[in-house]
């Protein structure tokens, strides 16, 4: 019998909708797929190299749990340089993927029925990590006016004895909304003043349009204390594939994170960690023109989307996202369950199109794709799903 803590686990939207797509292309169907989060560049050349030269040089062994100490020190020179925010090493802890770094996180923090705040909407993995890791998730309704950020009264709302943590994903996936320092500063302080540690997961703060995006940790020595930083390649390096991800946090958090990574993993692979390294000391070039590619693409979308009726957006400051709001269409969608997913289902269905259900990220009025991939695709998706809305609101 399988335990019951799996039975209340929901597999993921996002890899349900890839197993569709793929049966769909087997079939022979060319299918628009905008679902996945996954940038469509090649890894940066130094990246490769490195790996590739971790391997002939036999960097093939056991190494420290924690992670490779040139990729260690390489983290911890980016978030100096570019975060503004002081580490060692020993605060550092790399894991297979920024997944891997949350799951570690709630491993080293959670006690059995410990309660987690949860901003709506979050990234689809979040409740299920939490649930899995012995947590409570405690899901906090932000509003389309505030852009979908919590603000210090929801989060005084929701605060119980039993609050352990608060999660921030900062931009967010779904939404690309990005909190200035301003609107960070009293739900950190109220943190701080209430023993509640916050992950910062940070994966997309590469990708940012806007000069507002303040990393938590680099708020006050307190905030550094009281937070466990999230961040890996997968997204600003494109090395999805390589699983490298990490924490920063105070060194007894660290010292937790890699004594549970010793048992579970040991590290990650050791020529990912060296592709890491490249990718962190010798890539920014590259890095720099992927987002420059990303933001071309996000002006383009948004131009298109001003055209479009029936459809509402928020502006993404960060990542690679739409999230569209297409609740106008709602009485006149049948639907059992969630609108989303007949939604999803249809444009996959008889649009040739994939994109996620918002009911993945806790806002059924919704659909969200990805613009990590080719320009081209994404407008010919926008146009299929301005067909299917007109289809519908002129039935
Ligand atoms: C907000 C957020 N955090 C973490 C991850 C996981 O990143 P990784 O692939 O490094 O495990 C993702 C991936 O989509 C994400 O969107």
């Amino acid at each position: 019998m399988l335990s019951k803590k799996v039975s209340q686990i929901t597999p993921s939207y996002t890899i349900g909708i890839s197993t569709k797509v793929k049966a769909l292309k087997q079939e022979g169907k060319t299918i628009v797929d905008l679902s996945i989060g996954e940038p469509d560049f090649f890894i940066p050349e130094k990246a490769t190299e490195r790996g590739v030269e971790a391997f002939h040089t036999n960097q093939t062994k056991y190494d420290l749990v924690p992670g490779l100490i040139t990729l260690r020190e390489a983290i911890v020179e980016k978030l100096k340089s570019e975060n503004g925010v002081l580490y060692t090493p020993s605060d550092i802890v790399v894991s297979s993927g920024a997944k891997h770094a949350i799951t570690n996180s709630l491993l080293a923090i959670l006690d059995q029925g410990d309660e987690v705040i949860l901003p709506v909407p979050y990234w689809t993995s979040y409740p299920e990590m939490i649930k899995i890791c012995g947590g409570v998730p405690v899901l906090l309704q932000t509003n389309k006016t505030d852009q979908f950020k919590m603000t210090l009264e929801s989060l005084k709302a929701h605060h119980t004895t039993k609050t352990k943590m608060l999660f921030i994903n900062n931009p967010s996936n779904p939404t690309g909304a990005v909190y200035t320092k301003e609107e960070l500063i009293p739900i950190v302080n109220y943190c701080i003043d209430n023993g509640i540690y916050i992950l910062s997961d940070e994966i997309y703060e590469r990708i940012c349009y806007t000069d507002s995006f303040t990393s938590i940790p680099s708020i006050s020595e307190a905030a550094k204390a009281n937070t466990i930083l999230i961040n890996g390649l997968s997204k600003s390096a494109a090395m999805t594939g390589l699983r490298i991800g990490y924490t920063a946090s105070s060194p007894e958090i660290a010292k937790a994170i890699a004594t549970i990574q010793g048992h579970l993993v040991s590290h990650p692979s050791l020529a990912s960690q060296w592709a890491g390294v490249g990718a962190l000391t010798e890539s920014k070039t590259e890095i720099d023109q992927m987002v420059a590619v990303y933001k071309s693409r996000r002006e383009a979308l948004i131009k298109q989307l001003n055209t479009m009726k029936g459809i509402e957006y928020i502006t993404p400051d960060g990542a690679f996202y739409l999230y569209l709001n297409i609740g106008s269409i709602k009485e006149h969608v049948a639907f059992e369950g969630a609108f989303s997913l007949k939604v999803c289902d249809d444009l996959l269905n008889d649009y040739n199109l994939a994109v996620v259900p918002g009911i993945a990220f806790g806002t059924d009025d919704y659909i969200r794709l990805s613009y990590a991939t080719e320009l081209s695709l994404v407008q010919e998706g926008l146009k299929r799903i301005e067909t299917y809305l007109q289809s519908k609101l002129n039935a």
